[in-house]
């Protein structure tokens, strides 16, 4: 059995698309979703699923090493980060090296970096006239959206689009995508 481990911040539709995708699964399990929010919607949408969920204060994320004793006991193969709006801090990167993944909403290198996250990726899309963007998945290591890029997908920007509905689009490309990609790397 293939154990996933989900960091998640915001409301949570990513993680709840890869439960739903590995709920009958025999071979690869969502264990558990750490947040560093605990009125975060993921909480909620984990319910249906049975899987637990924890919420980690400021100094525990930022010492990261209670993290990696917890996932290493619990046997974790792969850490998701699904939306989560933290830095992953180096005890994590260390122990996990190759083993953490995360999506971004957009084509990097194009809008990634320190505060580029959510709404403001899509602002800076539109405010650069760009006519397409996409999703990235990409392995996590110190630099922030640096990490090797493993899987992308493209969506057209329409002249009408605002932040909103390019953000629409953008999460059916990474419901579609983000749990295939997850189980092509936990079954090659
Ligand atoms: C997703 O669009 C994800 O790509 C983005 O946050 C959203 C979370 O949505 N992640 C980043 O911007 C990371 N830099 P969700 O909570 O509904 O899954």
């Amino acid at each position: 059995m293939k154990r996933i481990a989900i960091f998640a911040s915001g409301s949570g539709t990513n993680a709840e698309a890869i439960a739903r995708h590995f709920a009958d699964n025999d071979n690869i399990q969502v264990t558990c979703v750490l947040s560093n929010r605990a009125n975060a919607g993921v909480h909620q949408r984990m319910q249906p699923f049975g899987i637990p969920t924890i919420t980690l204060d400021k100094e525990t994320w930022n010492t990261a090493t209670p993290i990696v004793d917890m996932l290493q006991e619990q046997n974790i193969d792969l850490i998701v980060l699904a939306g989560f709006m933290r830095k992953i801090e180096t005890p994590l990167t260390t122990a996990f090296a190759r083993r953490i993944i995360n999506i971004h909403p957009s084509l990097l290198p194009l809008h990634g970096g320190a505060g580029m996250y959510g709404h403001h990726v899509h602002e800076a899309v539109l405010a650069a006239g760009d006519t397409e963007s996409g999703i990235t998945i990409h392995y996590v290591d110190e630099m922030i959206d640096g990490g090797e890029i493993i899987f992308q997908a493209r969506c057209e920007v329409l002249p009408d689009d605002t932040p909103d509905t390019l953000a629409d689009r953008i999460h059916i490309l990474e419901h579609r995508h983000f749990p295939q990609v997850i189980e092509q790397l936990l079954t090659d």
